[in-house]
């Protein structure tokens, strides 16, 4: 989409769609202007049935309560807590993937290590795993036309799904509310803003949330992050020689190619953006992937800098919904891509990789990475 948006920002930057009836927005200013000026950009949405009453789609005051609430789930120091178990998933990860002759990064690695996570987080025991990986496999999925599917049978799959992942969750949270055991889910329980605690329903919703926004956001992290790397072999060779920029090699992936590309608001009231006059009470799309890559904030901002710095890339949004689990996602990333470092550094691309790319106008991310060791 690099061309696309290109074109975009110089040429038409606020761009009304007229067959969706909704307002593109391209440039790095005002990308982050409609993401952090909810007296103006609306989050309500109606969303899916399961995650409409969640924070993702509350507007300030009542999503700083919420927030409140749900932060406490994710502290530094909970969040730091985690760190030695995720190594061991990453170490245990690649210790099957060596035996493989057909080591496909996304699939073996990067796929299964934030679901293992987020399992563990919310207190799936290990025997559930399987069953786990494959309701949020199937509630996030969009329609697989390649494999023949039909929307109404990817829209039967997912709810099928839904409900049975929404009785599984309701289960665990009835057990941890009797029976609080040290995970997020009793953590969430326990917690208590001015006396308010969040509803079982709430709690449900943001389970569900926490599948939805963490989950391939995350595994597309660490893919595109290695295909940056991977693609210029001199800078995976770098960064086995230098470990320490690790964390700039992060940034500049997750600005270079955003695993979240676009995020939606509704406007409360007429506005006038980049000399477009938008009406109320219409969709604007603000295209991060396109504001990460405006040459108007960035330096060769169509190049991947390994050592980047400053980075101020806005891969996990601006303002009040600023992604909540960033450090999280950032702790996967960096244990994800230490453990090949250290285990596999002479890694490289698959020779005739054919590198699809997810379909999907919100998520940037690979289909497969075969990679050889
Ligand atoms: C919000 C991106 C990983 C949980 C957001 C937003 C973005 C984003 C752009 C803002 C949405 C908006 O403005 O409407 C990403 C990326 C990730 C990632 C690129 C990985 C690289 C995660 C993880 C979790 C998570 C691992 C949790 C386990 C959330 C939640 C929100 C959010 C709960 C809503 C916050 C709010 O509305 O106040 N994320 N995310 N995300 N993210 Fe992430």
């Amino acid at each position: 989409p690099a061309d696309w948006y290109r074109q975009m920002r110089s040429e038409a930057p606020v761009h009304y769609d007229e067959e969706r009836d909704c307002y593109d927005v391209f440039r790095f200013d005002d990308v982050q202007r409609v993401l952090a000026d909810y007296s103006v950009f609306s989050s309500q949405r109606a969303g899916e049935e399961l995650t409409s009453q969640s924070i993702i789609n509350m507007d300030p005051p009542k999503h700083m309560k919420y927030r409140q609430l749900v932060a406490q789930a994710f502290t530094p120091k909970a969040i730091d807590a985690l760190a030695p178990r995720i190594e061991e998933i990453a170490r245990e990860l690649l210790e099957e993937a060596a035996d493989r002759p057909d080591f496909d990064l996304i699939r073996d690695f990067s796929y299964p290590l934030p679901v293992i996570v987020i399992a563990e987080m919310l207190g799936v025991p290990n025997e559930d795993r399987e069953k786990f990986k494959h309701w949020s496999d199937v509630v996030v999925k969009g329609v697989d036309i390649e494999a023949g599917e039909t929307i109404e049978e990817n829209l039967k799959a997912r709810q099928t799904a839904n409900q049975e992942l929404a009785m599984y969750f309701a289960d665990i949270i009835q057990r941890r509310a009797i029976n609080p055991s040290n995970d997020m889910i009793s953590t969430l329980l326990s917690s208590e803003v001015d006396g308010e605690k969040l509803t079982i329903p709430e709690l449900l919703g943001f389970a569900f949330l926490l599948l939805v926004a963490g989950n391939e956001t995350t595994t597309n992290l660490i893919g595109n992050t290695m295909l940056s790397l991977l693609e210029t072999p001199a800078n995976w060779e770098r960064l086995v020689r230098e470990p320490e920029l690790l964390n700039a090699a992060i940034e500049e992936g997750l600005r270079f190619r955003s695993p979240a590309q676009s995020m939606n608001r509704y406007t409360k009231e007429e506005v006038e953006l980049g000399g477009v006059k938008i009406p109320a009470g219409k969709e604007v799309i603000a295209w991060i992937g396109s504001a990460n890559l405006d040459d108007a904030k960035f330096d060769r901002a169509d190049q991947f800098v390994i050592d980047r710095n400053p980075n101020p890339h806005i891969a996990f949004g601006m303002g009040p919904h600023f992604c909540l689990g960033a450090p999280l996602a950032r702790l996967e990333g960096r244990i994800a891509i230490q453990a090949l470092i250290d285990r596999m550094p002479t890694l490289r691309l698959a020779e005739g990789a054919d590198l699809k790319t997810v379909t999907s106008p919100i998520i940037h991310g690979l289909k497969s990475l075969p990679v050889v060791r």
